[in-house]
């Protein structure tokens, strides 16, 4: 049984103090206990990874993981800006974000450096979140499942049966930071996709990867996504920024 995971995004938003009223609100929201089976993971900016898992600690915030928004291809060296999966893992992350839209649309990150991300992360001893998903575009021209299946057959090929220790997220691209959430049935349609290729590679590895939703989840409508069979969680971006949102949603 896979469990149902909640991740906050933060994408580039926070502050010192806004920080500590988010993790305080959340603890205090989960002091009264929280559905079991799940797990609850936010991801910060870089910079405020440790003050986050310092205010978790102190919290006693066992429900929540920390992650992180990206990683380095790389292992180490002259890589000027960027951050190394083995530092997120030494600040306390067990969850690291590769293959954004963001990052894939506004860095120019290919199917390949999404997957060598995948891999330093794992080598961390960390789980990777393996976003892929349509545009507008490809989605109105038919082509959504192509697109996504092709992106997933990318991270099959390098990362094999490593796939089975990381978790992937369907982001329609024309869902994110939108309001316009795919519907309960669009969204399953296409994990029921992604689920099916992966039963083709390994039958193993498609019953432990975890197939998550992201794309305007809100806690009006993540009751009807989470309830779908292949949808086991959710990406959560704006929505997560609202401590009692995504309380909501996490209760959802
Ligand atoms: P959104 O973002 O919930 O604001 O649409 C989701 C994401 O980008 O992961």
């Amino acid at each position: 049984m896979r469990p149902l995971i909640v991740i906050g995004n933060w994408k580039m938003n926070g502050s010192l103090a806004s920080n500590q009223d988010w993790i305080k609100t959340v603890a205090r929201g989960m002091e009264s206990g929280m559905p079991s089976g799940r797990k609850f993971v936010v991801c910060p900016p870089f910079p405020y990874l440790s003050q986050c898992a310092t205010l978790i600690k102190e919290h006693s915030l066992a429900f929540l993981g920390l992650g992180a928004q990206d990683a380095s291809a790389h292992i180490s060296g002259a890589f000027t800006g960027e951050v190394a999966a083995a530092m997120l893992k030494e600040m306390g992350c067990s969850y690291v974000i590769v293959g954004h839209s963001e990052r894939r649309q506004m860095h120019q990150e290919t199917d390949e450096v999404v997957a060598a991300k995948a891999l330093q992360v794992l080598d961390a001893g960390m789980t990777p979140v393996i976003c892929v998903g349509e545009t507008a575009d490809e989605r109105n021209s038919g082509r959504a499942e192509e697109v996504v299946c092709g992106q997933v057959a990318k991270q099959v090929f390098v990362l094999q049966d490593r796939l089975a220790d990381c978790l992937i997220a369907y982001e329609p691209v024309w869902a994110i930071g939108t309001g316009k959430v795919a519907s309960a049935q669009i969204a399953q349609d296409m994990h029921r996709v992604i689920r099916l290729q992966l039963t083709e590679f390994n039958g193993d590895v498609a019953e432990h990867v975890g197939i998550l939703y992201g794309g305007s989840v809100k806690p009006d409508n993540a009751v009807e996504l989470f309830a779908m069979p292949d949808i086991d969680g959710g990406l959560v971006g704006g929505a997560s920024l609202n401590p009692q949102d995504f309380l909501a949603i996490c209760q959802a």
